[in-house]
């Protein structure tokens, strides 16, 4: 079933979609006539207005074509090389890019066992050690996933107690929203709530797991972190030159709360799922089911038979843990036909 066409809608991640119509169509708008490239143009203006409509108009705001290159900046422009970033040991920036932050940022990631995922201030406080020693990395950068890569997800009081932390040591707070729409969906507060008042330093505005065919956005809260911003996005390869074909993609993204919409409907589903799944006896929920993924145990023949017809993702094979997406065109029926196929998986 790798690299196939999938033949059936795929439970593996919520990047397997493909394009919201309306985000394609947006692109296709703008394809219409020549405009100055690498961000000077009047798709990319508009977009930065409206996130800063959101966020307010202090944000700083870098089209990027992807999440792992916007964490990537937002941590070049937040570091040194002899400092340091704390995060989760789940965190995507950690596990899945492959040490991009350290080889493009340099610095070092001093990873902290989270079960569910999130940091807590008692979490992070032992690694906050070593200030001016030379002979350790200097903590600068608390970085947090919202949602978490286990779909878990920080109540803004949570997320306010790691800014104040970081603020206290000198440090900056960076949020990875690779699924912002999720977590501002699922809390059902504004990202001005969630992300500014707060006190947050960075966020990676994610984009693609929601809709969009590619781009991400970094924002930084206050233009003094960002002076090195344009250049380091330059040396990091993600200054778009066609960068309206990004932008046009968050204007329509964050038109009419098109981003909402389409996070409110795949956490519902995947709501629908894990309520599904708690009534088959055989598999065991692992994570609450916050945003759109859901985690879950079962025996490792019944993953082997699902996957003869469902993509699925196996998130952790040593116990035989999977994680099921849901995106933002996966349809109720597709959830119940999903629950049978693992029921008879199970049998
Ligand atoms: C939490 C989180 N951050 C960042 C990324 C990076 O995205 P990309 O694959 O576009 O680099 C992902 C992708 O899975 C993610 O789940």
């Amino acid at each position: 079933m790798q690299g196939d066409i999938l033949a059936m809608k795929s439970f593996g991640s919520d990047n397997h979609s493909g394009i919201h119509p309306a985000i394609l169509g947006a692109i296709a708008a703008v394809n219409t006539a020549h405009a100055v490239a690498y961000g000077d143009d009047p798709a990319t203006q508009r977009a930065v207005g409206l996130l800063k409509e959101m966020f307010g108009e202090m944000a700083d705001v870098y089209f990027v074509f992807n999440g792992t290159g916007a964490n990537v900046l937002a941590l070049k422009t937040l570091t040194r090389s002899y400092e340091a970033a704390v995060c989760a040991a789940t965190a995507h920036i950690w596990t899945d890019e492959c040490g991009a932050p350290e080889r493009q940022v340099g610095c070092k990631l001093l990873p902290v066992a989270a079960p569910d995922g999130k940091l807590t201030p008692e979490l992070v406080l032992p690694r906050l050690q070593g200030f001016g020693f030379p002979h350790h990395s200097q903590p600068r950068v608390i970085s947090i996933s919202q949602p978490t890569e286990l779909g878990t997800l920080y109540t803004v009081d949570e997320i306010r107690a790691l800014a104040d932390l970081a603020h206290k040591y000198g440090m900056y707070l960076h949020v990875d929203g690779a699924r912002f729409g999720n977590a501002v969906a699922a809390l059902d507060v504004s990202p001005r709530e969630m992300i500014v008042d707060t006190g947050v330093d960075a966020l990676s505005f994610g984009g693609t797991k929601n809709g969009l065919m590619l781009g991400e956005a970094v924002l930084f809260l206050d233009p003094m972190l960002s002076g090195n911003a344009m250049y380091e996005r330059k040396q990091a390869m993600q200054l778009a030159s066609k960068m309206r074909f990004v932008s046009a993609q968050f204007e329509a993204y964050l038109t009419d709360g098109l981003w909402l919409k389409l996070a409110t409907h795949s956490n519902a589903l995947a709501r629908r799922l894990a309520e599904g799944v708690s009534q088959i006896e055989g598999v065991e929920l692992t994570q609450p089911t916050q945003v759109n993924g859901v985690f879950a145990l079962l025996p490792r023949e019944a993953i082997e038979r699902l996957l003869r017809d469902y993509s699925v993702y196996v998130w952790d094979e040593t116990r035989d843990e999977v994680r099921w997406m849901t995106s933002f065109d996966t349809t109720a029926a597709e959830v119940d036909e999903f629950l049978a196929a693992i029921h008879q998986a199970l049998g």
